[in-house]
């Protein structure tokens, strides 16, 4: 091809592309009413759907969990099909975390999960808002104000073998009715507001250890069914033998697909966590919108969520 046949080649493409960009069709949003609405019960096998068409581990029961605690919304087309959902999470006038944000792949970028954000945005109000952020969702989030915070490691697999209980100087005992009051306290000083009735949820849909020390409590763990075997979360210790203690002394009779979803604070045990056939599969962002809540201070502190969506 001559320099001259290439010029008007590329002029040609040049032109085409131009022709694209110039009529690239309207955006569904412009063409097609959607309305949110609350999210019922009814909504989630579809909800269930969606988080499966994206390869989220969440099962009915996860589900159940994840809406009896919240507040969630649903946006409907024209037809009243659900083409996407979202939900929240009411810990304080201070706080709230927001998850669980799917719109079908066949539906986004037509502005749904912008709508599904600013509705939850206008809803908790001046409230600083938490989120576990998906690479996806990370673009929508910073446009929405959202700033990375904070790292969490997501860590996996099928237990190697029999873990064996390890010990520290805290003396451990089951979680039960009669000292969830004392890791409800615990939780509030750590996570920096009370998650009372979410942690009593938690706490019936499995099981859970507390240690204390000179009769104070300074950890607690909870080991649940979820997603693809059984979450271990939240964790709290203050310092990494005691979670060590709590983590292997709940997974001692176990076996099976155990998840973690991990702070900061917990790189130091990731190494003991791999010697057990748990190892990192993710690595996502804490995106902070407002304040970043979570107060330190010296006593426990945070080394498992409860799930991403949770915090
Ligand atoms: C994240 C998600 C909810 C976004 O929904 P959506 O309806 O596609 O988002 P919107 O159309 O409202 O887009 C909002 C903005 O984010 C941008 N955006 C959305 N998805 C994007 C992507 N994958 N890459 C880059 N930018 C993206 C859009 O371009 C838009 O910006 P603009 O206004 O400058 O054009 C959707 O992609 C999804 O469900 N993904 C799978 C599940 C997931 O990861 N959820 C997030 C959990 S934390």
């Amino acid at each position: 091809m001559s320099k001259q046949q290439n010029l008007l080649s590329t002029a040609g493409k040049i032109n085409a592309i131009e022709f694209k960009l110039q009529y690239r069709p309207e955006p569904l949003m412009t063409k097609t009413a959607f309305t949110v609405r609350e999210m019922r019960e009814a909504d989630l096998p579809i909800c269930l759907e969606f988080t499966q068409q994206v390869k989220w581990p969440h099962r009915m029961g996860d589900w159940q969990l994840h809406f009896s605690q919240g507040n969630g919304s649903i946006i409907e087309n024209a037809e009243g099909d659900i083409v996407g959902c979202i939900l929240w999470w009411d810990y304080s006038q201070q706080l709230a975390t927001v998850g669980l944000v799917v719109v079908p792949e066949h539906m986004q970028g037509n502005g749904l999960g912008r709508k599904l954000m600013d509705t939850v945005m206008s809803q908790t109000g001046e409230r600083n808002l938490q989120l576990v952020a998906t690479v996806a969702g990370k673009r929508l989030y910073q446009q929405c104000g959202f700033e990375e915070a904070a790292l969490i490691y997501q860590v996996q697999g099928q237990l190697a073998g029999t873990v064996a209980p390890l010990s520290s100087d805290a003396s451990i005992q089951a979680l039960d009715t009669n000292n969830l009051a004392d890791i409800i306290a615990l939780d509030v000083a750590a996570y920096g507001c009370s998650r009372a009735s979410l942690l009593t949820a938690v706490a019936q849909q499995g099981k859970g250890l507390v240690a204390y020390r000179d009769g104070k409590a300074v950890g607690y763990a909870m080991l649940r069914t979820s997603g693809h075997g059984q979450t271990l979360g939240p964790v709290l210790a203050d310092d990494d033998d005691t979670a060590k203690a709590l983590i292997s002394q709940l997974l001692t009779s176990e076996t099976g697909f155990i998840r973690f979803d991990l702070t900061e604070r917990a790189k130091a045990i990731q190494p003991w966590l791999e010697s057990l056939g748990l190892a990192q599969v993710d690595e996502v962002s804490l995106m902070v919108k407002g304040e970043f809540v979570p107060a330190g201070g010296t006593g426990a502190k945070i080394y498992s969520l409860i799930s991403q969506a949770f915090g």
